[in-house]
């Protein structure tokens, strides 16, 4: 030890603070998996060691409803957040799985756009209330779950969010209205977030036994390309079981077709993070 360093007090290290990626999970259409997607991969992240926020920013509440948290429990709302009264922290709510934190929905939430229509800022009060949260260094996923439309929720969602993640229902329309999606997308990078990235492409529902499935999903990989993940979540009666319990599948039923494949989606995705960090840094 030399003399400089021995001079120097002992500070403690501080903690390393995790990166941040904030993921709005988004597809105008409906009933494509956007919601199966939040609660499953969140959980799923939760599992090999991320810690995960997922924002339940739809008025249907189907995430909050998924995951078991009753009503009486949601004390502090994404309603009061978009008011800005309170802070991501204050709603953030303990599930069941430790790593896995649930800001609730408020059927409010749908009157929000008249509710701010003459405030200023009112696209960029997510991605305020995400700046406040990206200091704290507690979470390393935030997954924000959309309503089926291009509204102002949804908005917020990809200005606050780094990059959208597109589940995608393995059917026959399945590129249908992407097209007005990506318009969006391509639209919030013009003005409100010009540094939005497409995260990933997540084929959903995927039939083994339909021949269409197989069609439609190389059609998807031959439009997108690598941003279309390996992984494929599967057509799988426990996933739609789960969320009448109130559980993520991966704990209703962690041996099911459904469960693997959204663990392997979550190695997947963490992989790709990891690859994406590592060539930005070069
Ligand atoms: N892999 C799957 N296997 C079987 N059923 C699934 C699967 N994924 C989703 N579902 C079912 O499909 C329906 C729609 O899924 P989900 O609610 O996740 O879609 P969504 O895009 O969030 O819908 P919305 O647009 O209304 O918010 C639900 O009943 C859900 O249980
Ligand atoms: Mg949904």
């Amino acid at each position: 030890m030399d003399a400089d360093t021995a001079a120097r007090p002992a500070v403690a290290p501080e903690p390393a603070r995790k990166p941040l990626r904030v993921l709005a999970i988004a597809n105008q259409k409906g009933g494509v998996g956007k919601t199966t997607t939040a609660i499953n991969l969140g959980t799923a992240l939760a599992a090999v060691g991320e810690s995960v926020l997922l924002i339940d920013s739809d008025p249907q509440g189907n995430a909050s409803t998924g995951l078991g948290i009753a009503r009486s429990a949601r004390k502090v709302t994404m309603y009061e957040v978009y008011m800005g009264e309170k802070t991501l922290e204050q709603a953030a709510i303990q599930t069941v799985l430790p790593g896995l934190d649930l800001a609730a929905s408020d059927p409010d939430l749908s009157g929000l756009e008249m509710e701010l229509a003459a405030s200023p800022r009112r696209s960029y009060r997510l991605r305020d209330a995400l700046s406040a949260l990206r200091n704290t260094g507690k979470y390393s996923y935030v997954l924000i779950d959309c309503p089926p439309s291009l509204n102002l929720l949804t908005v917020n969602a990809m200005t606050g969010a780094d990059a959208v993640f597109v589940p995608l229902q393995t059917e026959f329309f399945a590129l249908e209205g992407l097209t007005q999606l990506m318009r969006t997308i391509e639209l919030v990078r013009g003005s409100l977030n010009p540094a939005l990235e497409i995260q990933g492409v997540v084929l959903t529902m995927y039939d083994r036994r339909n021949s269409l499935s197989e069609q439609v999903a190389r059609d998807v990989r031959q439009h997108f390309g690598d941003t279309v993940y390996d992984t494929v979540i599967p057509r799988n009666v426990r996933v739609s079981e789960a969320p009448s319990y109130g559980k993520p599948v991966l704990i209703y039923d962690l041996k099911c077709a459904g469960s693997q494949a959204y663990l392997q989606l979550a190695r997947e995705v963490v992989r790709r993070e990891r690859d994406r960090r590592a060539s930005k840094s070069k």
